[in-house]
């Protein structure tokens, strides 16, 4: 191989691979959601870097009164904050009561939205109460947390 060709080659192929990764990227949360694919936290213990930056982490009071409004904060993700950029962000979060959705916030621009979200909710029946929280980003698709339990009282 000349050497003319030799470079025509490598850049030939250094093209396909990188439009490789952008159609991965692109393509992994389509992929996910027609697959209804969520992530979840594999290994506490030695979470990936993507999990740290997609699992969503819910703090709400260990305990609330039944009736009366409260906080749940949720950040994304649990232990590094993902980044807010206009082609890379976090869409949307959800809040789920005993596993039912009671609520989401849709960021509909990167760059401007905090990938973190506060709720108010109120809830009425005394008793344990699960939290859950599900992060959607626009390339690595959706998340679901560790459950947080809430005594009403
Ligand atoms: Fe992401």
């Amino acid at each position: 191989m000349k050497r003319r060709q030799f470079v025509k080659a490598g850049v030939a192929g250094a093209t396909l691979l990188l439009a490789g990764s952008v159609v991965q990227a692109g393509g992994q949360k389509e992929a996910d959601a027609k697959a209804g694919k969520i992530n979840t936290l594999m290994n506490k213990e030695n979470p990936t870097v993507l999990e740290k930056k997609h699992v969503p982490l819910v703090e709400a009071p260990k305990s609330v009164k039944k009736g009366e409004w409260f906080q749940v904060k949720v950040k994304v993700g649990f232990m590094i904050e993902h980044p807010s950029k206009p082609d890379h962000w976090i869409d949307r979060v959800e809040l789920q009561v005993n596993g039912k959705k009671v609520s989401e916030i849709v960021n509909v621009a990167g760059g401007t939205t905090s990938p973190n979200a506060c709720f108010t909710i109120r809830l009425q029946k005394p008793g344990d109460v699960k939290l859950e929280a599900v992060a959607d980003c626009n390339i690595h698709g959706t998340w679901l947390g560790e459950p947080v339990y809430v005594k009403v009282i």
